[in-house]
C-alpha cells in the first residue's frame, strides 16, 4: 500500500464542515449521486475555473462551448455509444448483488468470510449480459420509441457535431480546439469510493481539430501539458504517473492512449483522473455518415479539404476535486498542544474560503476593526469572519477546511493598525498593515 487510505475520514470531513453530502439524504440517499454543500461548490468551481483559464481564456487557438446535455438519438448511434457503451452484468440469484463481470476479481461477495463473487459455494451467478450505461427518457408528451433520448454520458459528441460552426463562426484554423464543461451521466454497475465513480458528474473535456500525420506530435503536445495542469493543481508529483493504454485496452478508432492516474491510497491505488486520447477522424467521419451532412476542413493556403484528427483531453471535475482533497488531506502534531490537527493543504487558489478574519476578543474595537477588514476583502476573496472560540480552535476549524491564512484583530490592531497573518502550511506569523492586507494576501494567492 503507497499511501494511506484517507477515504472514511475525508468523507465525514466533507460532509461534516459543508464540502459534499448524500443526495437527498433525508430519503435515505441516491445510489452514487452527490451534492456539493457550500466549502465544496467553492472547490469544485475553482478547480473548473482554473482548467477553463488554462484551456480556453489563455489561448488564442481554443474556443468555449456549452452544448445542451439532450442531444439529437442519432448522435449516439454515430458515436457508437447506442451499440457499444455498455458493461457485461452479472447477477446472483442468492445475494442479490449485481457485478461486473469484467471486474469480478475487483469485487466482494456480501456473504462472510469476503470473497470474489462466484467463490462461496452458495453463490448463484447469471450468465453475462450487456447492459447499456446510458440513461433513456423520453421527449415530448409521448413515451414511444420515436421519443427516445439518452442524457449524455460525455460532453465531447456536443463538440464534435459543433466543429463547423465554432470553426467557421470564430474563423479559426486548423490546428485548433474545442472546449467544454457539463454533466455527463452513466448508470454505472459498480459506482462508488464517494465521488469517484458516480452516476451524475462533470467533465471538463477538450477536442484538439489537427491536420492528419501531425496527430502524434499534437498528442505528445497535450500530453505533457495536462500533466503539468495536474501539478501545478498542487498534486503531488509522487502521487501523479501515466498509464498507457495496451493493445487490448485500444477503443478500435484510437491510435494511442494515456491516463494520467493519481494515487488515491489504500486498496484504491492508482486511478485515472484524465484521459488524453488520439481518436483519428473516428468522430466526424461518423457525424458526417450518420447525418449526411460534411465535416471536413477547407486549407486554403494549400487548397486541400480533409477531416480532421482529434486529440482529447477530458478530465472529471468531481474526480479531480476527489484528488485534491485525498491529496491534501494531513493529520499532524502540533508542538506544546496535545491534540494535533488536521489540515486539507489545498493550493491557496483553490481553497475555498481565502481568509478567516478572528478578533482576538469580543470587546475594545476588535469585532468591529475585523468586521471592516472582512467588507475590505469580501470584493476580492471568499473570507469567513469568526469570533466564537478560542483562537486554537478558531485556527483548527479553518486548517480543516484547507483556509491558507487567518487574520488576527488583537489589542495592538486598534492602536496601530496593523494585525496578524498566520500562514496555514508554516504556522508562521506575519505583522501586516490593515490597510496593505489585499495585496498581501493577492501576491500569496497567485499561481
Ligand atoms: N470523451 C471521453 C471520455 O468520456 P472517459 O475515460 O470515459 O472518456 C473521461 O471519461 C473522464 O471522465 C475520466 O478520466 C474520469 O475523470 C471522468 N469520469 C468518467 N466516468 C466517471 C464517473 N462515473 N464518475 C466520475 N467521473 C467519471
Amino acid at each position: 500500500m503507497s499511501q494511506p487510505d484517507v477515504m472514511d475520514k475525508l468523507v465525514s470531513l466533507c460532509k461534516r464542515r459543508g464540502f459534499i453530502f448524500q443526495s437527498s439524504e433525508i430519503y435515505g440517499g441516491t445510489g452514487s449521486v452527490w451534492d456539493y454543500g457550500p466549502l465544496g461548490v467553492e472547490l469544485k468551481k475553482n478547480i473548473k475555473d482554473r482548467w477553463w483559464h488554462a484551456m480556453v481564456r489563455s489561448r488564442d487557438d481554443i474556443e468555449g462551448l456549452d452544448a445542451a446535455i439532450l442531444m439529437h438519438p442519432r448522435t449516439w448511434e454515430a458515436s457508437g455509444h447506442v451499440a457499444g457503451f455498455v458493461d457485461p452484468l452479472v447477477d446472483c440469484k442468492t445475494c442479490k448483488g449485481r457485478f461486473r463481470a469484467d471486474k469480478l476479481e475487483d469485487a466482494r461477495c456480501p456473504q462472510k468470510p469476503s470473497k470474489q463473487p462466484g467463490q462461496h459455494e452458495a453463490c448463484a451467478l447469471t450468465e453475462a449480459r450487456q447492459f447499456n450505461l446510458m440513461f433513456k427518457t423520453h421527449m415530448g408528451a409521448l413515451e414511444e420509441s420515436a421519443s427516445v433520448v439518452y442524457l449524455r454520458p460525455e460532453t465531447a459528441q456536443g463538440i464534435f457535431v459543433n466543429f463547423l460552426n465554432v470553426q467557421q463562426s470564430m474563423r479559426q484554423k486548423v490546428p485548433f480546439g474545442i472546449a467544454q464543461i457539463g454533466k455527463a451521466f452513466r448508470n454505472e454497475i459498480t459506482p462508488g469510493n464517494f465521488i469517484f465513480r458516480t452516476r451524475e458528474f462533470e467533465q471538463m473535456e477538450m477536442q484538439f481539430f489537427v491536420e492528419p500525420g501531425t496527430d502524434m506530435e499534437w498528442f505528445e503536445t497535450w500530453k505533457a501539458l495536462r500533466m503539468q495542469w495536474h501539478l501545478d493543481l498542487g498534486l503531488s508529483p509522487e502521487r501523479l504517473r501515466f498509464h498507457q493504454h495496451s493493445a487490448g485496452e485500444l477503443a478500435h478508432y484510437a491510435r494511442a492512449a494515456f491516463d494520467v492516474t493519481f494515487d488515491f491510497g489504500g486498496t484504491l491505488g492508482y486511478q485515472e483522473i484524465e484521459g488524453v486520447h488520439n481518436r483519428s477522424d473516428f468522430d466526424l467521419t461518423q457525424h458526417q455518415q450518420y447525418s449526411s451532412k460534411k465535416l471536413e476542413y477547407f486549407d486554403q493556403v494549400n487548397n486541400k479539404r480533409y477531416v480532421p484528427y482529434v486529440i482529447e483531453t477530458s478530465v472529471g471535475a468531481d474526480r479531480v476535486t476527489l484528488a485534491a482533497l485525498v491529496n491534501a488531506y494531513r493529520e499532524e502534531a502540533v508542538e506544546g498542544e496535545a491534540e494535533g490537527r488536521v489540515v486539507l493543504g489545498l493550493h491557496p487558489a483553490i481553497a475555498p474560503i481565502k481568509a478567516a478574519i478572528f478578533p482576538l476578543t469580543k470587546k475594545d474595537g476588535q469585532p468591529e476593526m475585523a468586521r471592516r477588514i472582512v467588507e475590505d476583502l469580501r470584493g476580492a476573496f471568499p473570507v469567513d469572519y469568526d469570533e466564537t472560540g478560542s483562537i486554537g480552535k478558531r485556527y483548527r476549524r479553518q486548517d480543516e477546511v484547507g483556509t491558507p491564512f487567518c487574520i488576527t484583530v488583537d489589542g495592538q490592531s486598534t492602536g496601530d493598525n496593523t494585525v496578524t497573518v498566520r500562514d496555514r502550511d508554516s504556522l508562521a506569523q506575519d505583522r501586516v498593515d490593515a490597510s496593505q492586507l489585499k495585496g498581501y494576501l493577492a501576491a500569496k494567492l497567485v499561481g
